[in-house]
């Protein structure tokens, strides 16, 4: 059972592993039985926030609706997973401190372009480095990475469940989740 709500924020370039892991935990909370929503940026933008560019004014503005769900969300003690780029410092803070510090939990998802371009799961990166995207995030437009993130994921040196059991047991030492021991027979 969820002890209290909490956002779960996932920060970090595209193809750098966010929705993995975002997928690998509301699993593991569906297995405890702990209901939950998950805002990915790819699914926020097809409906949310359809109609929305990559411009700092468009970014800022599709997190921002992200943060006012995840608020709505995690006041009413459910907790929310999200997974969206959201480059910009400034506005991962203003959603911070709406949502509260003691119920954002900030995970910094990483890899170094080089290896994001060899993955290039969406084959963005090839067009974004043959310019034919403008304005790119890590190639043509800036991404600010957090400067105290409660958890940071290299997945370039890390095993994605090895990476999703630090994330998992960040939330049990910090009491945002509690399971339920199993009952031991005398
Ligand atoms: S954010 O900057 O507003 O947080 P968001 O996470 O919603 O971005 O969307 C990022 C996804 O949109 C990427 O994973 C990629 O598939 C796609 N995308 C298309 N154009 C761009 C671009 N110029 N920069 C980054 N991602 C882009």
């Amino acid at each position: 059972m969820a002890t209290k709500g909490f956002t779960l924020w996932f920060t970090g370039l595209s193809g750098a592993g966010k929705s993995t892991l975002a997928e690998i935990i509301s699993a593991r909370l569906l297995d405890h039985g702990i209901g939950h929503e998950v805002l990915d940026g790819d699914v926020v933008r097809t409906n949310l926030s359809k109609g929305l560019g990559f411009s700092k004014e468009d970014r800022d503005t599709n997190i921002r609706r992200i943060g006012f769900v995840a608020e709505l969300l995690t006041r009413h003690e459910i907790p929310v997973i999200t997974a969206a780029i959201s480059p910009y410092k400034n506005i991962r803070e203003e959603v911070r401190r709406k949502i509260g510090h003691e119920r954002f939990v900030e995970v910094f998802v990483t890899a170094s372009l080089d290896e994001l371009v060899r993955r290039d799961v969406k084959g963005l990166y090839e067009k974004a480095l043959h310019g034919e995207i403008k304005n790119f995030t890590g190639v043509s437009d800036p991404y600010e990475a957090p400067e105290s993130p409660q958890v940071t994921i290299d997945s370039e040196l890390e095993e994605v469940e090895t990476s999703a059991d630090r994330i998992w047991n960040y939330l049990l030492e910090n009491e945002f989740i509690t399971v339920k021991q199993p009952v031991l027979q005398a």
